[in-house]
């Protein structure tokens, strides 16, 4: 459903936030249920759009899921569909991490193109190739792929040329049931790889990593260990806390249950001048004092993630001096940054997938419209509007739906002034795809 939010600036914000469960950890761990032939409980799940899209798919394929106020069961005891339905599958992109356990569950699976953010050509040749590397015969259709083994997949060695961050979690969820010894080259090891690698491990999957390579055992059958597991908070939305304390020159906490690595983003933030520390599961974010715009350039863990250039790259906007961003991973990610300029941010080149600000002064940032066309985005443009005096409108604010859980609350709890149209949906959204009051999350 499309949605616009009216900020009213400027804005200070004061007090504490909890970070949500990390969505790019939950979606592969979810995807890995599919695994097992028992329950899993997963406690620290965001409600997010994305996140409730892929249970839905996961419902589809009679999966039982229930909820209580930790977290979710998800009982696979009796998958029967191997088919995912094309819509939904096509609303985001996580969907494409169903193909490598169903395929090593179930030996069949029939894949729709998968969707998400349009921040560049998202092709998924490394995931397929990769399970063709452990048996699998793929077929391609029109806006979908049919991937086979009839007899089981087999241990075997894949070689990313990039390390993919969900080609890898495929992989690593295929070849825990790919009986024998396989190994993943130049695979990805950000922090919700890992995650995962945690989550197969807890539940009995032998894993080795030697820098960039996975050795992994696989078993011949369904996983049965009963595992409860909590999911790492999410580190990008805690970059985001970072950003907007500094583009409204605030002083605010955030409370965290488990972080893996944020010590790129957290030293790139105290070069700008915002005072960081950690403590006890809170980060304390002090951005009082002056600041200075610090050029970006995204790369693979552990260089600064591309998820946080958007939010930092308004940091920048909001911050005095002379500033460059390269993205290196996405070929399409500077949508928000276009947009910057009805906000008042003048001066911008954007060549490919570099831009530059000359000159710039945080004192040109005045309220205005812009609209959103994805997730990272249009939450930069949302924490840039807190900043100038007035009334601003954000259109298409929906995207920020998919990857921060209440995340409009959460900032008009430390003192902003936000109103979303249509009202909030994430509880509603919920029970829509589960379709059951007994599902409900509360
Ligand atoms: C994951 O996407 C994240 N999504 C993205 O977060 C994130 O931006 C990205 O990793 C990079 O960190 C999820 O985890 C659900 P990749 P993914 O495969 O796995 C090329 C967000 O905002 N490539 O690591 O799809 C690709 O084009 C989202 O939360 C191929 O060429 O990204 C890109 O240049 C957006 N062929 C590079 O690899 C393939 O088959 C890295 O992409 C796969 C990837």
């Amino acid at each position: 459903m499309k949605k616009h939010i009216i900020t009213n600036g400027p804005t200070k914000l004061k007090g504490s936030v909890t970070a949500s469960g990390s969505k790019n950890a939950s979606l592969p761990i979810i995807a890995a249920c599919l695994l097992f032939q028992s329950t899993v409980k997963l406690n620290n799940i965001a409600r997010l759009k994305d996140i409730s899209v892929l249970l839905g798919l996961l419902a589809s394929l009679n999966v039982k899921l229930s909820f209580d106020s930790d977290g979710i069961t998800l009982d696979t005891s009796d998958v029967k569909n191997i088919s995912l339905d094309q819509k939904q599958a096509s609303l985001i992109r996580g969907s494409v991490l169903i193909l490598g356990p169903l395929l090593a569950r179930f030996h069949r699976v029939v894949l729709p193109m998968p969707g998400g953010c349009k921040i560049g050509k998202r092709p998924i040749d490394f995931h397929l190739k990769a399970m063709e590397q452990l048996g699998a015969t793929i077929v391609y259709e029109e806006d979908r792929v049919i991937a086979s083994a009839a007899n089981g997949l087999i241990a075997g060695n894949i070689t990313f040329p990039l390390p993919s961050v969900t080609a890898t979690e495929n992989a690593l969820m295929a070849a825990s049931l790919a009986p024998g010894v396989s190994t993943i080259e130049n695979g990805s090891v950000d922090s919700e790889v890992l995650e995962l690698v945690a989550f197969l491990k807890e539940a009995g999957v032998r894993i080795d990593i030697k820098g960039s390579t996975f050795i992994i055992q696989g078993h011949c059958a369904p996983l049965t260990k009963e595992v409860q597991f909590s999911i790492m908070s999410d580190r990008m939305e805690v970059g985001t806390w970072i950003a907007a304390a500094g583009i409204t020159r605030s002083h605010i906490s955030v409370k965290y249950l488990r972080l893996r690595q944020l010590e790129t983003v957290i030293e790139h933030a105290r070069e700008v001048g915002i005072k960081i520390e950690q403590k006890n599961h809170y980060l304390s974010i002090d951005a009082t004092g002056p600041l200075q715009a610090k050029s970006i350039k995204t790369g693979f863990e552990p260089e600064f993630p591309t998820d946080l250039q958007a939010p930092f790259a308004a940091l920048n906007a909001a911050s005095d001096g002379t500033w460059f961003i390269e993205e290196t991973i996405w070929e399409n990610r500077f949508d928000h940054i276009k947009q910057f300029k009805n906000l008042g941010v003048e001066h911008l080149l954007i060549s490919g997938q570099k831009c530059q600000y000359l000159n710039q002064s945080a004192s040109t940032i005045r309220s205005g419209t812009t609209t959103g066309k994805d997730l990272r985005g249009t939450c930069s443009l949302l924490l840039l509007s807190l900043k100038p005096k007035g009334s601003s409108t954000l259109i298409d604010s929906q995207h920020i739906e998919r990857g921060y859980e209440n995340f409009i609350e959460k900032l008009n709890s430390l003192g902003a002034s936000i109103k979303q149209y249509p009202n909030s949906f994430q509880k509603l959204e919920y029970n829509k795809v589960m379709g059951s009051n007994k599902m409900q999350v509360s």
